[in-house]
């Protein structure tokens, strides 16, 4: 299993929107069992196709306690949404070190296709909802940071590219 690298923000590939997974194959099962070993690596909980460069509809995540219950979302869409909101404090692998509160629908139903390709409906709350929403707004090239006031965004863009700086003279 390779070991992916994660694009950090501002990197202008996290905007792009993801196409469909066309077939799930042996390709895409080697690129979720890669996802997947590089998520844990990284101490996240979950992280979509987009964030290693790969713009298909594909995300892995694990909100279980003990990390040990993955679970492989391809060609996500959400069927049913809950009018109560909650908000909570998130974070991202793209963008490291940074936390901050953002509003989502508290429960969602999503649709997908598991890792062998077959199809299943998921009912989240709480963490794992957070991370679903998170999750697929990433395939949708959208990164949690743009949630927050402007003002916030521009601090957060700014320290980015200064730690990105300092990360290659290392
Ligand atoms: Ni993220």
């Amino acid at each position: 299993m390779a070991l992916l690298t994660i694009l950090r923000y501002p990197d202008p590939r996290l905007h792009t929107v993801a196409r469909p997974v066309q077939a799930v194959d042996e390709r895409i099962r080697a690129l979720v069992d890669d996802m997947l070993h590089t998520m844990y690596s990284a101490d996240g909980v979950g992280l979509a196709a987009t964030q290693v460069d790969v713009h298909e509809r594909l995300i892995v995540m694990d909100t279980s306690d003990q990390h040990n219950r993955p679970v492989v979302l391809i060609n996500p869409e959400i069927v049913r949404r809950s009018a109560e909101m909650a908000v909570n404090e998130e974070g991202c692998l793209s963008v490291p070190l940074i936390y901050d509160r953002v509003e989502r629908h508290a429960r969602v139903t999503v649709r997908a296709l598991g890792r062998d390709g077959e199809a299943f409906d998921l009912d989240a709350e709480g963490l794992a909802a957070v991370c679903v929403q998170h999750e697929m707004d990433h395939l949708m090239g959208r990164v949690f940071v743009e949630y927050l006031s402007p003002l916030k965004r521009d601090r957060i863009r700014t320290k980015m590219i200064k730690k990105a700086r300092e990360d290659q003279r290392k």
